[in-house]
């Protein structure tokens, strides 16, 4: 950040903070008490939603259009608010943590510039309690993108006189329980990642020399079956496909676009022997079957992953088995 700049920005940031019930049980509560979800029993969706105090509380700091957003939230709990909650680790885009909902669109702190987020009071978007952007039609990316070209035009005018560089909104990441602020539970994503066995499976022979020892292992590869694979495995399991989703954050059954990335990871690898395993383990009704092919899952991956892409092939390779 800047040592002396003249612009400011404005963050709009829902709070979070869960029923004093919770946080006892999490110290080890008494194992007779009443056991009730803090997120509530019943339906899946039911279930995402916070027990807690929820409040929008707004800082006005000094910030640069070239920062990031996750910038502006250490400054603000250096200097300003120590109670804030966000989670974040490696800062550039490589980690995964620090995934929430920008003015309503799941992305990831470190890569936000305020610059292309700031928008003037009064042109965010509505976003409703569960952090969704509501979209009117089909033309919302275009109004989107247009909307940031204005916002980027108006920016660079505040960045050029001083002033405000404008408002962003900030939500915990769409369909996943919120813990505190801006954190969210993403155990639901890697505990389904887990059922699927994210790692190779090959088939276990072990190469012998010619006076049967065991020889190094060696699973060769063309350049062609890496590249089947290669992308896939840049995924850093942030969980923006899933808050982008509108099946999984909408909250029906559905192991979600970040885990089958990763049986498809596995699938499209020549040296894993499992694939039909994996085939079968992803031919459930919360599965492939429950994708819809909405593919909203595809705007926003940090990776470059096209998940709505990948994931209308696995569906295929499926169905084709
Ligand atoms: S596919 Fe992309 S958006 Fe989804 S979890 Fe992996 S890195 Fe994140
Ligand atoms: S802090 Fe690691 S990806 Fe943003």
């Amino acid at each position: 950040m800047a040592e002396a700049n003249n612009t400011t920005v404005t963050l709009q940031v829902h709070r979070f903070t869960p029923r004093a019930e919770r946080a006892e049980r999490a110290r080890g509560g008494s194992p007779f008490a009443r056991k009730s979800s803090p997120f509530g029993g019943g339906s899946d969706s039911a279930a995402r939603r916070p027990r807690g105090k929820q409040w929008v509380q707004e800082y006005t700091i000094p910030a640069r259009p070239e920062d990031t957003v996750l910038d502006c939230l250490m400054t603000i709990k250096r200097t300003v608010d120590p109670t804030l909650a966000f989670r974040y680790s490696c800062g550039h885009g490589m980690c995964g943590s620090d995934a929430v909902s920008i003015n309503g669109t799941p992305t990831l702190l470190c890569t936000a510039a305020i610059r292309d987020w700031a928008k003037q009071p009064g042109a965010l978007p509505q976003v409703d309690d569960e952090g969704f952007r509501h979209i009117g039609d089909e033309t919302a990316d275009d109004n989107t993108n247009a909307e940031a070209e204005a916002s980027a035009d108006s920016t660079d005018d505040a960045a050029a006189h001083g002033g405000s560089l404008g408002v962003i909104e900030l939500a915990p990441l769409p369909g996943f329980p919120p813990q505190r602020d801006l954190i969210a539970d993403i155990d639901p994503m890697l505990n389904q990642i887990r059922k699927l066995t994210p790692y190779l499976e090959a088939d276990g022979v072990l190469a012998t020399t010619s006076e049967g020892k065991v020889d190094v292992f060696e699973y060769l590869q063309h350049p062609d079956q890496l590249a089947k694979y290669e992308m896939l495995s840049n995924c850093i399991a942030c969980g923006v496909c899933e808050g982008s989703c509108p099946v999984f954050a909408g909250g029906d059954a559905f192991i979600g676009p970040a885990a089958l990335i990763w049986s498809s990871r596995f699938i499209n690898d020549s040296r894993d022997a499992k694939a039909m395993d994996r085939m079968d383990a992803i031919d459930t009704a919360d599965g492939v079957a429950a994708c819809q092919s909405v593919r909203a899952c595809s705007r926003h991956c940090p990776r470059g992953i096209d998940v709505g892409e990948e994931m209308w092939q696995i569906v295929a390779k499926v169905r084709e088995r």
